[in-house]
Formats: structure tokens, sequence, C-alpha cells
């Protein structure tokens, strides 16, 4: 069984093969054309999407060692993401596996985020929870099965990648901001300044209203010294991300408390944070957790999740149809 994957929900264009549950190839392209404007523009991303697809899609395939006739169906994400994004993806899967005949399987990209944990090394065991921290969102899943999952807490602001992006944006930093605020803090004191982490009921996330303080904080600070900023960095890097990390931390082990769950599992573009990684193996030990951290190159977005998820749903029958329509705000269904 051969899946191709095919992943456009936002700034990377994504390919991978999957045979029998094995990743054989996985091909990603930034779009590097964002940088200059400190953050993704939608227009942008879908131009790049439609100039790298046939080159990405072709080398997965050839780097895979498989022929195009060998692909015995095209999974794509079919959302949550910028729809101009996913409608490339989307139209592109749709045209080859008319062209070749063969079946579609739509991808929610956060599902697939969850089961780039059963890609390589330890898996996971039924049931989990699984910390899903990304640039747009930032959900606590009872993952049941790999097709069955539920989401038991969320944000109702801002993710905490955004929280990463806006709090580097601040500092002076560029995009995206969550991998060089975890770059200045390795050589900051996390615990020189505080900010009040706002905490609301449930499993629930707010980020807005940290990401406010941060900001008051800081215009402070500059009045009585303009280099403020500058000057400590490092310390506000690491001061931040200690914070946020904390507010992740807290519902993440509530939930872990309430449900008697120990097998936990972090995914998603902010699970590359070295902060957490180390925090979530610190709190591991004191509450008798297993838990599961992807290898980098699965924590960001990327295609092999996408086709791996794609294997999952064939097996278990759920396929899609050429009358598929991107959804940008896709939330789980299953
Ligand atoms: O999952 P992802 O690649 O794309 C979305 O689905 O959104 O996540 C992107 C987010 C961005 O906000 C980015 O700043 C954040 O993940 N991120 C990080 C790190 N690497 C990526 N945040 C903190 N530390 C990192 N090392
Ligand atoms: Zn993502």
């Amino acid at each position: 069984m051969t899946i191709l994957g095919i992943e456009s929900s936002c700034d990377e264009s994504a390919a991978a093969i999957c045979k029998d549950g094995e990743i054989l190839n996985n091909k990603i392209a930034t779009q590097d054309v964002h940088i200059k404007y400190g953050g993704v523009v939608p227009e942008l991303a879908s131009r790049a999407h439609q100039q790298n697809i046939v080159p990405i899609v072709s080398q997965s395939i050839q780097e895979a060692g498989i022929d195009i006739n060998d692909i015995d169906a095209i999974a794509y994400t079919q959302g949550p993401g910028l729809l101009g994004a996913l409608l490339v993806g989307n139209s592109f899967a749709k045209g080859l596996a008319l062209s070749l005949n063969k079946p579609l399987i739509p991808v929610n990209h956060m599902h697939g985020h969850i089961m780039a944990h059963f890609i390589k090394g330890d898996k996971p065991q039924f049931p989990f929870i699984c910390l899903t921290v990304s640039g747009g969102h930032t959900q606590i899943v009872l993952v049941s099965s790999f097709t069955d999952m539920k989401i038991i807490g969320s944000t109702i602001d801002d993710a905490v990648g955004e929280a990463f992006d806006k709090s580097a944006k601040l500092l002076g930093l560029g995009y995206p901001g969550g991998p060089q605020i975890d770059k200045l803090a390795s050589n900051g004191n996390q615990s020189k300044y505080h900010f009040k982490a706002f905490e609301i009921g449930g499993y629930n996330y707010s980020f807005s209203g940290i990401k406010t303080s941060f900001l008051y904080f800081l215009k402070d600070q500059q009045k009585q010294n303009p280099n403020f900023i500058s000057e400590n960095k490092a310390d506000l890097a690491a001061s931040i991300q200690f914070t946020l990390i904390e507010m992740l931390m807290i519902k993440l082990k509530k939930a872990a408390h309430d449900l008697k769950i120990s097998e936990i599992a972090i995914a998603g573009g902010v699970s590359a944070n070295s902060g957490l990684r180390n925090r979530l193996k610190e709190i591991a030990k004191e509450e008798y957790w297993n838990t599961y951290i992807t290898d980098l190159e699965y924590c960001t977005d990327n295609a092999a999740m996408i086709a791996l998820t794609g294997y999952f749903q064939y097996k278990s029958g759920q396929l899609g149809s050429l009358r598929d329509q991107p959804k940008p705000r896709m939330s789980f269904n299953f």
C-alpha cells in the first residue's frame, strides 16, 4: 500500500511517500519569501505552493525509489489552514487522483501532527493525551485510536505559537520567532522577570493576556531605559518562554490527573522548543508519565505525517472524493 502525502496548509510545501506504514521519503520546501514581511502572507504562500508542488512531489517519488504508477492513494491536507494554500494541495491531489484513477484521502492537519508519533521511535499506547501546539492551534487531545480522537481543551484566543511569534516580534527578532526565542533563551535567566499567566476554566487556554502584559512590561521598562530590550534580550526570551511553558504544563497535568492517563505526547511546531521538551521530561519523572516527543523534522509541518495519517484512514475506509473542498477551519469530526 503506497501513499503519496501532500501538505500545503501554511508556508511549507511538502510531499512524502509512505509504504505499508513506513515513510520512504519526506521532502519539504520552506517558503523564505515571507521572512521580509515578518509573517506569512497568504497570497504569496499560495503562489509559492503553486511553484513548489510539482517539483516537490516529483522529487519525493524519485527519492523514494518508486514509480508514479506505484501510488495506490493520495492523501492531502484538507484543513485547517489558509484557504488559498489548501486549495493548491487540494486541486493538485484531485488532478493526480483523476489521472491515475486512484482514491483521495483528505486529512486533518492537526490529526496529522498527532500521528507523527507513529512515524518512528517509541510509540504511545492508546489511550494517550497529546498536547498539540502549533502556530494556529493549542489543543489537549484524548487519542483513543489512530482514527478516534477528541479535543478536550483548546485556546479561546491566540495559539501558543502565536504568543511565541508575537513576543519575538516585540523583542525585535525575525519571523518565525519561536525558534529564535528558543535559541536566545538557552543563554538567559528564566527567573529574572515574571509575567502574569492567565488561567481559564477546564482544560482551555488563553494566550492573548500574556502577550499584552509582556507588551506593557516592555513599554514601562523602556520609559526608564530605552535600551532595556537590547540589554536584556536573552533573559526576556528565557522568562517569557518559561511562562508560556508553565501555562501549557498546568493544564496538561490537570488533564492527565483527571483522566488518570500517564501516556503523554506533545506535537506540532512548538513541540520543537527545547525548553518545552526539557520541562516535559522533568515533569514526566515527577508524575511517572511515559512521554513521547517526535524528532524535530516531524514536529513542524511536514507531509510524512499526512501520508501516514492517510495510511491509517485508508485502512479504516475513510476515503474522500473529487467533491471535497478545502476546509480552512476544519475541526476533528471522527
Ligand atoms: O506546526 P507548525 O509548523 O505550523 C502550524 O501548523 O502552525 O507550527 C509553527 C509554529 C510557529 O509559531 C513557530 O514559531 C513555532 O511553531 N515553533 C517554535 C519552535 N519551532 C517552531 N516555537 C518555539 N520554539 C521552537 N523551537
Ligand atoms: Zn502544523
